[in-house]
C-alpha cells in the first residue's frame, strides 16, 4: 500500500515534469475552472472562474491555450483569440445548460419583445452569443444589466441567475427556462440542514441556485468571488452551495478555514472529465481544437468584449 502511494506519487511528479516540457515546445498556456480535479488544478498556470478565465485567454501571450473546463469556456476563448490555438483536452466535455437556447429561439424573444436588450450567460453556443447584444458571467451579471439603456432585458439561458439578477435592478426581467443540472437541484431544505448542522457558518451560495436556496444564502457569488470571500472573511466555517470541486481551492487558498459542501452531491459529471494525461495527449497531438467560424465568432466577440469593458 505504502509502495503503491510512493510509486503514485512519482508518477505524478514525471507527469508535472512531462507537462512542463510539452509546454514549453509548444509554448502553451493551461487554463483550469475552479470545478476541475485537484490533479488538474494543480498542473495549471491559472485557476478561475468563468470571467477571469475569458480575460486570461484574451490577454495571456502564449500561442496555445489548454482548456481544462467545458465546451463554451474553450470557444470563448477562441472567440477572443482567433490566431491562437485553443485545445479542450476532454473533447466531449459540455455544459448542458449552453444547449438550453439557440440563436433562432433568441430571434423569436426579440421579435416578442421588440427593443428589449439580450443579455447571454457566458454558459452559451457561440451561435446564442451572436445573437445577444451583450454577454455575462456569474461575477457581473448584475453590472452587466445595469449597464444598459433599455429598461427591458431578455436575459437566456438560466432562469435562475436572471432571477437573481432581477433583485438588483428595476429594470423588467425577461427570463428563458434554462437551468444548471448540478445547481438546481440544491434546495432550500438542505441550506436549513446544513444551518442546523454548522449554526454560526456563513452559507455561500452560487447565483445559478434557485431563489429559494438565493433566499436563504448569507452570500451569493461567482466561483472565484466565493474563494476570496471565505479567505477574507473573519469567520471560520462556511458552508459551500456550488460543485464540490471548488472545495479543493478554498482548502488550498485559505487553509485555517472549515469549508463543508451544502450538497455533496453537486458533481458536474462534464468538469470531472479532464485528466492530467488528456492534458498531456493535448500537448502532443495538438487536439481535440476548438474553433469558430468567423461569420459567428465576430458577433460573439462583440458581446463578449462589450461585457469585458466593463469595469
Ligand atoms: P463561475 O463563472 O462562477 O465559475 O461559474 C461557472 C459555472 O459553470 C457554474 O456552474
Ligand atoms: Fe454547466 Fe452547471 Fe456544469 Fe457549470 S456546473 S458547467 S453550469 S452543468
Amino acid at each position: 500500500m505504502q509502495a503503491k502511494r510512493i510509486a503514485g506519487r512519482k508518477g505524478h511528479g514525471d507527469l508535472a515534469g512531462r507537462i512542463r516540457a510539452l509546454k514549453e515546445e509548444r509554448d502553451a498556456v493551461i487554463l483550469a475552472h475552479n470545478y476541475q480535479v485537484p490533479e488538474v488544478q494543480d498542473l495549471a498556470d491559472l485557476v478561475g472562474d468563468s470571467l477571469e478565465l475569458a480575460r486570461a485567454a484574451a490577454t495571456r501571450d502564449e500561442a496555445v491555450i489548454i482548456f481544462c473546463g467545458v465546451d463554451f469556456m474553450a470557444e470563448t476563448a477562441a472567440i477572443l483569440s482567433p490566431e491562437k490555438t485553443v485545445l479542450l483536452p476532454a473533447g466531449d466535455a459540455c455544459c448542458p445548460m449552453a444547449q438550453m437556447v439557440t440563436a433562432g429561439e433568441v430571434e423569436v424573444l426579440r421579435e416578442r419583445y421588440p427593443g428589449a436588450a439580450v443579455v447571454c450567460y457566458v454558459n452559451t453556443t457561440a451561435e446564442v452569443k451572436a445573437a445577444s447584444d451583450i454577454c455575462c458571467t456569474s461575477a457581473n451579471a448584475v453590472r452587466v444589466v445595469r449597464s444598459l439603456e433599455e429598461d427591458r432585458v431578455i436575459f437566456v439561458p438560466d432562469r435562475n441567475l436572471a432571477l437573481y439578477t432581477a433583485r438588483f435592478t428595476e429594470k423588467e426581467i425577461i427570463p428563458w427556462e434554462g437551468f444548471c443540472i448540478v445547481h438546481d437541484r440544491i434546495t432550500p431544505e438542505e441550506v436549513r440542514k446544513a444551518k442546523d448542522r454548522y449554526p454560526g457558518a456563513e452559507v455561500i451560495v452560487h447565483p445559478e441556485c434557485r431563489p429559494g436556496v438565493i433566499d436563504l444564502a448569507d452570500q451569493v457569488s461567482s466561483t472565484s468571488g466565493m474563494v476570496r470571500h471565505v479567505c477574507e472573511s473573519p469567520k471560520e466555517t462556511f458552508v459551500i452551495g456550488t460543485e464540490v470541486g471548488i472545495l479543493y481551492r478554498m482548502r488550498k487558498l485559505c487553509p485555517g478555514k472549515r469549508c463543508v459542501p451544502l450538497s455533496p452531491k453537486a458533481i458536474c459529471a462534464n468538469m470531472k472529465k479532464t485528466t492530467p494525461t488528456m492534458v498531456i495527449r493535448a500537448l502532443e497531438t495538438m487536439g481535440p481544437r476548438i474553433t469558430v467560424p468567423e461569420e459567428t465568432a465576430r458577433g460573439a466577440r462583440a458581446a463578449i468584449e462589450r461585457m469585458l469593458s466593463l469595469q
